[in-house]
């Protein structure tokens, strides 16, 4: 081929290229790809959507295609429409320090952020594992910067509430936890050992070194006041905790929700007044059924419903695991969802539905598109 024609073909490929990655698109399609404006699919799973102005910023896990542990960090994308997003590159990165909390090959997942008002920070909280160790470190990291595309600038990780009882222990409580001991219970799931985990069996095990600390979310009530609600207890139970008023720590004033209910994936939201939470089972990357919990009070008692799901795989959570709810100006709400693809998670897709109410329970109706700005 002679110069001037490779030249004028390569011209035409990237023209066609750009024109192709810059196409709008004009609703979410579930479970499908989802291109940025570069025409990559979207690498920001487990995530979590932050309005800071007129602005959406997507923050996720970026996943490669052969591994399961970080070797990048935590992407954002930004977007006005909650559809079209621009790759903001990424916002927290692993680092090659040996030794380093987020040294590359940690795992980091779910990172979520809110904004402070008081400080005028974003803050990152997100579920760390230790490079090496697989899921055993169980630790929450945070990491905090001055605009919210980043870059984050990592702060610290450790596991949650050391030293701390739950709110709900009284003198009653203490007793029994007094009484408990793991080494007598060395069959897990019989109804004894389902009995001295509710009691807080596994909160005296590690009361000196801190909760565990695994899948998280995070949440501002109307108040300003933020909690981290994360997997703890080997995942048998949710806590819900307390942040400071900078958002960078725990108070130490935390809640259990369903003791020994096996409860990963927490997404929460309020609608007058209540708040309502949605969880997954623990069943790794397979989907497993949705689980629904409300309480009028964030320190609980929390209650929980019926599956909220309707529709196509409405048992298996429409084959994806939840890890957002959006909040939007209207005060409406949406429902986001990760579909894992284990022997790719750099593919794994989304779900993202609106949450509509049947009754004076929330539901969500199956949808293949969506527009969430539009569609109620
Ligand atoms: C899931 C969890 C994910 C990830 C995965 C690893 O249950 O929700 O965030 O940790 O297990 O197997």
């Amino acid at each position: 081929m002679n110069r001037r024609l490779f030249v004028f073909l390569l011209l035409v490929t990237m023209v066609v290229g750009a024109a192709v990655a810059a196409q709008e698109q004009d609703s979410v399609c579930n479970g499908e790809q989802w291109l940025d404006d570069g025409g990559k699919h979207i690498n920001a799973h487990g995530g979590g959507v932050l309005k800071y102005g007129d602005t959406y910023y997507w923050f996720g896990e970026h996943r490669t295609d052969h591994s399961f542990v970080t070797l990048v960090g935590v992407r954002c994308y930004a977007s006005k429409d909650l559809i079209n997003w621009r790759n903001c590159g990424v916002a927290l990165s692993v680092v090659d320090e040996k030794g380093h909390d987020i040294e590359r090959g940690c795992i980091i997942e779910r990172p979520k952020v809110i904004y402070n008002k008081e400080t005028g920070k974003f803050c990152m909280w997100f579920h760390l594992e230790l490079k090496g160790r697989g899921y055993d470190a169980a630790r929450y990291g945070v990491a905090v910067a001055d605009r919210p595309e980043g870059p984050y600038e990592f702060l610290y990780s450790q596991r949650a509430d050391a030293g701390k009882w739950p709110l709900e222990f009284g003198e009653r409580e203490l007793a029994v936890v007094d009484t408990l001991n793991e080494a007598n219970y060395k069959k897990w799931w019989t109804p004894v050992w389902r009995k001295s985990v509710d009691e807080g069996l596994l909160v005296k095990r590690d009361f000196d070194s801190g909760q565990m600390s695994r899948d998280m979310t995070l949440f501002v009530d109307d108040d300003g006041k933020a909690y981290h609600i994360f997997s703890s207890e080997e995942n048998l139970t949710l806590h819900i905790a307390e942040l400071t008023d900078d958002y960078l720590h725990h108070t130490g004033r935390y809640t259990r929700v369903a003791p020994a209910g096996h409860n990963e994936a927490p997404a929460l939201f309020k609608h007058n007044g209540t708040y309502w939470m949605i969880t997954s089972g623990c069943t790794g990357w397979e989907p497993n059924e949705a689980r629904l919990f409300s309480a009028s009070s964030i320190w609980g008692p929390w209650t929980q419903h019926p599956n909220p799901c309707r529709g196509p795989l409405a048992e298996k959570t429409f084959g994806g695991q939840s890890t957002f709810i959006l909040k939007l100006d209207d005060g409406r709400h949406i429902f986001m969802a990760d579909i894992w693809h284990p022997r790719r998670l750099s593919d794994s897709r989304y779900i993202w539905l609106p949450i509509s109410f049947e009754g004076s329970l929330p539901i969500l109706q199956w949808r293949s598109t969506f527009q969430p700005l539009i569609d109620k």
